[in-house]
């Protein structure tokens, strides 16, 4: 056993380091991903969104009867209060999309009338993707978009997403981007969400702690910074000055690198696939993918790293027409099952995460009256 004033030192950013056991998902350096022990891909082409949240949250593929109840009760636990959406109108325009919806989620936690766990926790996985669709408008003073009655849960969301109508092979991708995006073991945001939990706050507490998370550019937010950075590119013969300019000034890549994924990332082969696809489809201009396709070789040839799923998504959503400033709330609103899904873990056999650290600041010094304090 450890002696409790001689920590373990684990390596910076906890990497490499198992903090958790879990049954709901493992990614490995290989390219593979597991849901629930399926791999990705066996989900990504046979299931639909609701069936894939409900194996995450549940551990088995529902019956029929169970999905059936499942997709009713997100349909009707979708409903936001308006007093919610005149908290995030109150915000503004120049509020970012994560800070609204994380208000609007903390609003929640105090006007929810759900009374037990389940119900709390499908209510904020039911809201997540209003608030996400509406992230952007309300605060701008546009009317809110609900969902069209008695549509799938990406269906719907798509459609307060953008009113342009969707083709079925366009919902289809979105759905599966949406898959691809609702869970990924110990990432950043489910980790904070794990934190929170573990102190028996309420999954507001937690679900509001995991989009603070999600927001900054090295976890959800890679994804607008990778959209900018293609549009910004624009020609995909000038993807490898592109990233020697980069690597010049220090900066990092967005859409690129992954604690796990070394060779590469599962879900980025899925989604560039899909663009490839999406893009066929529709006839003409295929320059998005082209962009892509010679940025990430280019990438591959200089430093090794792969393209994540966030480099594939973003171009993905924008083909769809969806406004930059939404791809991290989409995130969000896919995602929100997978924190529920850590939230339930963690509490079912709970022990409150609270690390020790290395102390390597100064000790034993007097106190000085600030007059006596050099300037
Ligand atoms: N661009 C340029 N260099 C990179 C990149 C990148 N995107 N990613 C990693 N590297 C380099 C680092 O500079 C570092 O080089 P060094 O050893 O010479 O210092 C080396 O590769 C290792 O990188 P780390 O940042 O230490 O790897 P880590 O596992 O800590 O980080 C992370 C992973 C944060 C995702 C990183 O790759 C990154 O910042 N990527 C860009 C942001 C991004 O796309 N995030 C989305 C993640 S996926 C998701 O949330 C769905």
């Amino acid at each position: 056993m450890t002696d409790a004033r001689d920590p373990l030192k684990v390596a910076k950013g906890l990497a490499g380091v198992s903090v958790a056991d879990t049954g709901i998902s493992k990614s490995d350096a290989d390219g593979s991903l597991i849901y629930r022990g399926y791999p990705i891909w066996e989900i990504a082409t046979n299931a639909g969104f609701e069936e894939t949240a409900y194996l995450v949250l549940n551990g088995t593929l529902p019956t029929k009867g169970q999905l059936e109840s499942f997709t009713e009760g997100l349909r009707d636990r979708a409903e936001v209060e308006p007093k919610v959406f005149r908290i995030m109108r109150d915000l503004g325009r120049d509020a970012h999309p994560i800070d609204v919806i994380r208000t609007a989620v903390s609003a929640l936690g105090s006007i929810d009338s759900e009374k037990d766990l389940k119900g709390k926790q499908l209510s904020l996985e039911a809201k997540m993707s209003v608030l996400a669709a509406n992230s952007h408008r309300v605060p701008r003073g546009e009317d809110p978009r609900t969902p069209r009655k008695g549509l799938r849960f990406t269906d719907a969301l798509l459609q307060m997403l953008t009113p342009r109508e969707a083709t079925e092979y366009e919902r289809r991708v979105f759905e599966r981007v949406m898959m691809l995006y609702l869970e990924h073991e110990l990432n950043a945001s489910s980790f904070t969400v794990r934190v929170v939990a573990s102190t028996l706050a309420d999954p507001y507490a937690a679900a509001s702690a995991g989009l603070a998370s999600l927001k900054g550019p090295l976890h959800g937010g890679a994804n607008e910074a990778a959209m900018e950075m293609l549009l910004d590119l624009g020609d995909p013969a000038k993807a490898g000055e592109f990233l020697q300019a980069a690597f010049n000034e220090g900066r990092k890549v967005m859409g690129f690198g992954h604690r796990v994924y070394k060779r590469f990332d599962p879900r980025a082969r899925l989604c560039k696939e899909y663009l490839r696809e999406i893009l066929e489809r529709r006839g003409g201009d295929d320059r998005l993918y082209r962009l892509c396709d010679s940025l990430e070789a280019e990438m591959w040839k200089a430093k090794r790293i792969p393209a994540n799923m966030d480099f594939f998504a973003a171009p993905i959503f924008y083909s769809l027409g969806i406004e930059i400033p939404l791809y991290t709330p989409i995130f969000a609103a896919s995602r929100i099952f997978g924190w529920m899904a850590h939230y339930s873990e963690q509490i079912e056999d709970n022990k409150l995460i609270r690390p020790d650290s290395t102390y390597v600041g100064r000790s034993g010094l007097k106190y000085v009256p600030i007059e006596e304090r050099e300037p």
